[in-house]
């Protein structure tokens, strides 16, 4: 059994965090994001991991490197320019010849991934696709099935006429288990799409294809800012299990700061007194001074907020400079390097 994962768009939806980090790899909680799929496919017992790359390669190649530190091997692909979901499968051909395991590289969840295996082998099927329900299918591929979860129609994107008269709500929650006969599907060297076309051309073709449905499982796509800032949430909430992240002790937060048990902070970050740090995650080397305010937000590393700031339910990226008394609210998101003068108000 062998894992892909397709971390090759652009990130558009998570622009500005996405211009100097890949998606693939923005920090979930101060860690790649892809480490917390590489672990639930660990967990599987799935070592052999191929990451199917396009936008910005070699920054994820070189944080990851051979993926020893985390027990499994990890292979590098990169399409010359992007090949589509199923384009990009094929294109990752020479490294597929067992039954995969292919992840949307933008998915968090906590499922098992071992069951969904167990559940494709019990129906002897040549592709399972897993479902979770959302409330707006809009967004997604909106998958129907019958009673024995066979997968009935598979339809990408719905526009809102084509949502009225459904009774369904289960997406393709982009993870799929597939047998190799797949990728004879697809053609060599050419833009393919799982969503438009390979899925289609499974139903037209009548094969085995079936259909996981997850109901108790975290499930989120982190591919928008306010997705992005949501699964922090979730996760300080204690809504997603089975990731054990230890906090940071060298890390200097003054006797006069609040730090709230909720936050994250990483390693070398300096919190002066009279600051007040509330259900946020700050990264590597922030410096917060007196009596700024930092509440329900995400900070990233080597961030500096000066005194009296006010950041609200808003991203900071890497390097930033916040000025004295400068209000950052409302679902802001600054990227890297951002600098605001003092008494700014965004
Ligand atoms: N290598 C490679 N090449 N990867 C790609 C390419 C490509 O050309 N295009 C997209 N990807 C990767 C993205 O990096 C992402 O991890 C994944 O494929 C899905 O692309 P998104 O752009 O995030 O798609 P989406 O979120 O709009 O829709 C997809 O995910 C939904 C679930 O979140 C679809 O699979 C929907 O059907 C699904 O419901
Ligand atoms: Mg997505």
């Amino acid at each position: 059994m062998q894992a892909l994962i397709l971390a090759g768009g652009k990130g558009t939806r998570l622009r500005p965090l996405t211009v100097y980090t890949p998606k693939p790899i923005v920090p979930f909680l101060n860690r790649p994001f892809l480490l917390y799929q590489i672990e639930i496919l660990q967990r599987a017992g799935i070592e052999d991991i191929t990451l199917s790359l396009s936008y910005q390669p070699d920054k994820i190649e070189h944080l990851l490197g051979s993926g020893a530190e985390y027990g499994v091997n990890l292979r590098f692909v990169t399409e010359p320019s992007p090949m589509g979901t199923g384009g990009a499968y094929k294109f990752a051909a020479n490294n597929l010849r067992e039954t995969t395991i292919v992840f949307n590289g933008d998915i968090l969840t906590d499922l098992d991934i071992a069951k969904i295996v167990e559940f494709h082998q019990s129906k002897k099927a040549d592709a399972t696709i897993v479902l979770t329900p959302v409330e707006n299918p809009s967004a997604y591929g909106l998958v129907e099935t019958d009673s024995e979860n066979k997968v009935l129609r598979f339809r990408e994107k719905p526009k809102p006429e084509e949502l009225a008269d459904l009774t369904t709500n289960t997406i393709n929650a982009g993870i799929y288990v597939l047998e190799p006969n797949i990728l004879e599907l697809i053609p060599e060297g050419e833009n393919y799409s799982f969503e438009y076309n390979v899925f289609p051309d499974l139903l037209e073709k009548q094969k085995s294809f079936y259909a996981y449905i997850l109901k108790e499982n975290y499930w989120r796509d982190i591919g928008t800012t306010e997705s992005y800032l949501q699964a922090h949430h979730d996760f300080l909430g204690g809504k997603i299990k089975g990731f054990e992240l230890e906090k940071s002790r060298k890390t200097e937060i003054a006797t006069a700061a609040v730090v709230d048990r909720k936050s994250f902070l990483d390693d070398d970050c300096i919190i002066k007194p009279n600051a007040r740090i509330l259900n946020s995650v700050i990264g590597k080397g922030v410096l917060v001074e007196e009596k700024a305010i930092i509440e329900n937000s995400i900070v990233w590393s080597h961030t500096r907020i000066s005194s009296g700031a006010e950041i609200k339910n808003a991203v900071i990226g890497r390097s930033c400079h916040i000025g004295r008394n400068v209000s950052v609210t409302d679902g802001a998101v600054l990227g890297d390097k951002t600098s605001l003068t003092d008494y700014t108000k965004v």
